[in-house]
Formats: C-alpha cells, structure tokens, sequence
C-alpha cells in the first residue's frame, strides 16, 4: 500500500519567507518568495498571535464558531481530526494527548489512508505519510523540515502518475530572514505554490499562507490538510507566531494498526486516550511521557534522510539496538536529551550536542569509551543542575586506552 507513493514534498525552513525550487527539463529553478504575515490578534501572555480568523479572549486564543483546534496555529472543522507537532516541539496528538519530542532527528508524524471523493469508480483512496525532522535550538527543539508523501491508487484504474516532491541537501538560505520556506515539488512543470496538480483526478494544492506564513498541502477530495510554519530565528526566545507543524485528517480517514497507530505514527489514532504516552510509559516502566516517545523513535529507527544529524541519529539508534537495558539506559541516559535546562547547559555551557551526551552515556552503559570524556566533562559543567539526574562526574572513569578526548570520525564507521 505505501509502496505506491505517487506525490511526496519536502517542506525545509531555513530560517524564518519563501524558496521554491522546480526542476524542469532537468534544470533547476529556484524561487523564493518572503512570507512576513502579520497573521491575527497577539493575544497570550507569551505575547503569541491566534492565526487570521481567530479570536483572542481572556489571553487565549479561540477558534472561529464551529472549528476547533489551537487558534494560534490551526482550526479544523469539529468533525475532522487535527494533530500537531509545535513548539518545543510539543506534540498534541489525534486523540489529545501531549508529549514533547526532545531529539535532533527525523520521525514519522503519521500514516493514514482516506477515502478519494474524487474518484470515478467511487473506491478510490489516499495514503499519506508525513515525516518531521527536529533541530535542536537553545536546549530544545524545533521542527526544522517537513516530508509528506501522498499516494492516490484506485483499484478501478492500473494508470498512475508518478510525482515526486523532495528536498536537496544544502539550499542557500538567507539567515536574517522569518518564514523563509524552501519547498520543492518535482512533477513536470509544477512549482510548490504556483499552481495546482492534478493526479488520477485529484487537486494537490500547494500554497504558501502569506497572512498566516505557512507553507500548505491542500487535498480538498481526501480531506487532509497538511501546514508547516517556521521557526523565527530573529525571535530566539519569544516566538509571535507558534512555529510547527499541523495534520488535518477527515473524519473518514483510517490508520491501520501496525502502520498507522502509536508507536508507528507519534500522533497516534483519534480513539487514543488522552494518556497515550503515559500508558505507554507505565508499559514500558519508563520514567515519563518524554522518555517513552524517545524510546519509541528509538526502537523505530526512522530513516534519517535529509537530516544533517543523522550520523548522530543512526549512532543512537545503534546505541540503542545494542544494549541489553533498554529500558533502564532510557531511564538512565534520557533526561540528556528531554531536559531542556540540562540541554541548555551541554549546548551553552559544555559547547557539546545533548545528543552526543546522551550517546556517550548510553556507551557508558556498555563498557564502551565513546565520547566518555566529553560525558565527564558535562557532568562536571552541568551536573551541578539539580535536572541533572545522570552520573557524576567523579563516578565516570574513561578507559585508559582512550588517550585523547576527540571521538571517533564517521559515526557510518562506529565500533565498539
Ligand atoms: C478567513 O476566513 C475566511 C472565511 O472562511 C476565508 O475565506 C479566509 O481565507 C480566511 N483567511 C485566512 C487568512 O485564513
Ligand atoms: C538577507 O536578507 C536581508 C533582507 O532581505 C538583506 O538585507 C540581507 O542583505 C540578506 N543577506 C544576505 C547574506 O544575503
Ligand atoms: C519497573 O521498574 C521498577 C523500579 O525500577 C522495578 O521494581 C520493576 O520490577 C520494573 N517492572 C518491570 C515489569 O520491569
């Protein structure tokens, strides 16, 4: 069923406007276009706008009558199902429960089949994947990059057309500028937000939100809806405008168990209760809601392209897959990453990745020396916190063989 992915996007913020990059007959064009949306009202205490057509009472932004939502990045009708990833990026998934995402890497948002009213046998369906991948900023994370992917089959018709939208590696970004999208769609002609697609009968719409600065994947026949707003680099602290990433799904929409439902999509099912992620963290005996995320991306093992970490990522997951105390490395080696004042400090004060502690540490638990020193060092700088619940500095005894402090290259040659 996933196999046939007939459209897939990227949607890369670089820093706070617009790119669009099309390649035509082979050639590449690039094209940027600057979104600085007013969007509406500020209205939180934070000093945060509601999007355009919501409205601000008492500090709170409120969705337009009969749309619900978090007014301050997406209102969806009642009857349609709505997961975001924003912020911290804080998680508030299909059935409502929150969490929040706490590692640099790419992970799957959600997997879903809706049905196409568009189709002329009256059968046909839509899939759809989509993908975000984190940046850590200042000890907590961002969503930095969207992949959607879309499939539209139709068992009356064998005919397909195959359209592929991706990102590349390296754009060249203007870091002074907000909403600075770089999206780029590959299909004939076809520039992400200059003009509508059609594929098997269905509109694709991409578009670019220039009141609200989002960047949009409209499918007005399968019901779904898919945003993404950057993160305001100029605005370090105080984000006016919630950045992140929305999922609007119809009230058709089916998430297959084992494809589809947590721990296979981190928005999980509508049905799921608001205490998904804690369920899950009883289940599992770990620590928190975060923790249990963490271990689930974790044992997942998503592919990390497009991710400019995902050596540190992939030595992770390895780190992971290796150890015979999964669940007590996680309770252990955790808080490294889901801690933001002690990710604060490894990033500011130790000037060290919290991954990178935090796969020190989960080495640490192997007998292994990797980036042991670097580990002890923070423990040194950031144990003081009392967040720091890990080893002590004092306690961490690198290997002697490990004459230097500098780690190992290439996290693709990693050895015990
Ligand atoms: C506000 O709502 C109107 C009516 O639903 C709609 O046409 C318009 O596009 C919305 N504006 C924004 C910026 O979302
Ligand atoms: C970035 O964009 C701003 C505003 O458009 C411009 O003033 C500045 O010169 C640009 N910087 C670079 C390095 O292109
Ligand atoms: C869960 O953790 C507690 C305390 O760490 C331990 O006593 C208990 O045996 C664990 N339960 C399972 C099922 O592993």
């Amino acid at each position: 069923m996933w196999g046939k992915l007939l459209l897939s996007c990227v949607l890369v913020c670089a820093l706070p406007v617009a790119v669009v990059s099309s390649e035509r007959d082979g050639e590449q064009a690039t094209h940027q276009k600057i979104t600085m949306g007013k969007s509406g009202p500020v209205c939180t205490k934070q000093g945060r706008k509601c999007v355009f057509n919501a409205t601000c009472e008492d500090n709170r932004c409120r969705c337009p009558a009969g749309q619900r939502g978090q007014a301050e990045i997406e209102c969806v009708n009642k009857r349609e199902h709505l997961c975001y990833i924003a912020g911290d990026p804080h998680i508030r998934a299909f059935g409502k429960a929150l969490a929040t995402i706490a590692l640099p890497c790419r992970f799957r948002a959600t997997r879903f089949v809706t049905k196409n009213v568009a189709s002329h046998s009256g059968h046909g369906t839509c899939s759809f994947e989509v993908y975000a991948t984190n940046e850590l900023l200042r000890g907590r994370y961002v969503v930095r990059s969207v992949h959607i992917s879309v499939g539209i089959s139709d068992p009356a018709s064998m005919t397909h057309t195959a359209v592929e939208v991706y990102k590349t590696v390296e754009y060249n970004v203007n870091d002074t500028e907000i909403y600075n999208y770089q999206a780029r769609t590959i299909h004939r002609d076809s520039i992400w937000g200059s003009s509508k697609d059609t594929l098997d009968g269905v509109t694709i719409v991409p578009s670019f939100d220039e009141v609200n600065n989002f960047a949009t994947l409209d499918i007005p026949a399968c019901g779904t809806r898919i945003k993404y707003r950057a993160f305001d680099r100029r605005r370090a602290k105080h984000q006016k405008q919630l950045p992140g990433l929305t999922i609007q799904a119809p009230q058709q929409a089916t998430w297959y168990a084992g494809l589809g439902d947590y721990p296979f999509g981190a928005c999980g099912v509508p049905s799921d209760p608001r205490s998904l992620y804690n369920d899950r963290a009883a289940q599992l005996n770990l620590t928190n809601d975060n923790t249990a995320v963490l271990y689930d991306i974790l044992a997942e093992e998503p592919d990390q392209k497009d991710n400019r970490l995902a050596g540190k990522c992939s030595r992770s997951f390895n780190l992971f897959k290796s150890s015979t105390q999964q669940i007590d490395d996680i309770n252990y080696c955790g808080f490294l990453l889901t801690d933001p004042r002690v990710g604060r400090c490894i990033e500011e004060e130790a000037a060290r990745l919290p991954i990178d502690i935090f796969n020190a540490c989960l080495a640490m638990r192997q007998n292994a020396g990797y980036g042991c020193f670097a580990l002890r060092r923070a423990a040194r700088i950031c144990g003081p916190l009392e967040d720091w619940t890990g080893p002590a500095s004092g306690d961490i005894n690198c290997p002697r063989l490990l004459v230097s402090t500098t780690e190992p290259p290439a996290p693709e040659s990693f050895v015990f």
